[in-house]
């Protein structure tokens, strides 16, 4: 197996990678593109029986056995500037665990499915896991289709420019089709490097949002205009962050704004409009709402004190997440080094989108010796790399024999 994954990591490694070490792989992009073909290649070399579907989304299948099928997988899109791990090593390890498991000469009674669904991450489109939505009807084609990129191409536009142009694609992803569904990921967090374990079992995913401020002011001259006389946007977004950043650190909570579009961004001029997107994180869809008004209601106070207006907007919600607990346990317990331990995460995954539309899902973590994630720096040893292939292969054939 080693040589395996180490051919597979190669041959991707370099797709995408910036000069920053990090990785721009965009949906339905050049080098997101090229690791969609890589997929297609490996499928046909292992001779599976390949699935897409009209959003871009794949199933390589192992027709063994049976009905329902279990299916592993994880996503190649990365957010911007991102690690090589968050995504493709749950692509690389499901194919690896299928190889290992034809190996070892394991009937499994039913089919095995590698999946790769599109856009997980949100990063050109904003809406996450936009791949495993539209498959299970989670997000509807009428209600995505219109989404733009920041150059502002639509979704369907994007999409028929690659062929995929059905005209009404519809959901197709159930229970009919899967018994369950195991998504192996870097870890994006310390939990295991701190406990000493290469791999762990999710427990429950956060619920997150994605939140879009847009704040508009009086544009005028830097120079001329005297401060008590200014609508100034960008002061209404710098007090909105301050208050974001205190309020979750008093809630125990997490609130980021990562991303922010200032106009017309001229370096001697007050802006016309700041646009900012917070990304809030809590333990409780309560916790959530409850941060996410104080936060609006704070900057709606200070857009008054200041003169501006504010509009906030909802581009992507994704509720709290529990794992069905049994299937947790099932893939947790009687290993030679004892118990997998199981752990919540703050990370919105594909795994996650199942799980809520009704099919059992599980996830699988790799160590990340740094925790660090969306960011050039993430990382994983290949040695506990090959520990999750081995892991993954060990869990579909629980599930799968
Ligand atoms: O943003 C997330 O939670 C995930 O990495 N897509
Ligand atoms: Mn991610
Ligand atoms: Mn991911």
């Amino acid at each position: 197996m080693p040589d395996q994954f180490a051919d597979m990591w190669r041959a991707i490694e370099p797709l995408g990678r910036a000069s920053s070490g990090g990785y721009f792989r965009q949906p339905f992009a050049s080098a997101e593109r090229e690791l969609d073909a890589w997929f297609v290649e490996q499928a046909e070399a292992r001779g599976l029986r390949l699935e897409s579907d009209p959003f871009g989304n794949r199933i390589a299948w192992w027709d063994s056995g049976s009905g329902p099928g279990v299916v592993t997988g994880s996503h190649l899109d990365s957010v911007l500037d991102g690690g090589a791990y968050d995504g493709p090593l749950g692509v690389v390890s499901a194919l690896g665990a299928l190889d290992m498991l034809r190996d070892r000469g394991v009937r499994p009674t039913r089919p095995i499915g590698v999946s790769v669904f599109v856009e997980e991450e949100g990063s050109r489109f904003g809406l996450a896991c936009l791949g495993s939505r539209l498959a299970t009807g989670a997000t509807t084609w009428q209600e995505a289709r219109g989404l733009r990129d920041r150059d502002g191409v639509r979704l369907d536009e994007a999409m028929a420019a690659l062929g995929l142009d059905d005209e009404n694609p519809q959901p197709w992803l159930g229970s009919e089709q899967l018994a369950c569904f195991v998504e192996l990921h870097v870890e994006q967090g310390r939990a295991l490097v701190d406990r000493g374990h290469a791999i762990g079992v999710a427990s429950r995913i956060w619920p997150h949002g994605r939140y879009r401020f847009q704040i508009s002011g009086e544009p005028n001259h830097a120079g001329t205009t005297r401060m008590e006389d200014r609508r100034d946007p960008m002061l209404t977004y710098a007090m909105t962050a301050l208050a974001a950043n205190k309020q979750a650190r008093v809630a125990g909570q997490r609130a980021t704004f990562g991303r922010v579009d200032t106009q017309p961004n001229s370096t001697n001029s007050v802006p016309s409009v700041v646009t900012a997107w917070m990304d809030a994180r809590c333990e409780s869809d309560e916790a959530l709402a409850t941060l996410v008004e104080t936060i609006t209601r704070q900057a709606e106070e200070r857009a008054e004190r200041d003169g501006t207006r504010l509009a906030v907007t909802a581009e992507s919600v994704s509720g709290a997440v529990d794992f069905d607990p049994e299937l947790a346990r099932r893939i947790a317990v009687d290993h030679e080094a004892g118990d997998w331990p199981i752990l919540p995460t703050q990370a919105g995954h594909d795994a996650g989108i199942l799980s809520a539309q009704g099919i059992p899902s599980a996830m699988l973590f790799v160590r990340n010796p740094t925790g660090v994630s969306h960011s050039p720096g993430e990382h994983a040893e290949m040695a506990d790399c090959l520990a999750g292939v081995d892991a993954l292969a060990e869990t579909l054939e629980r599930l799968a024999t």
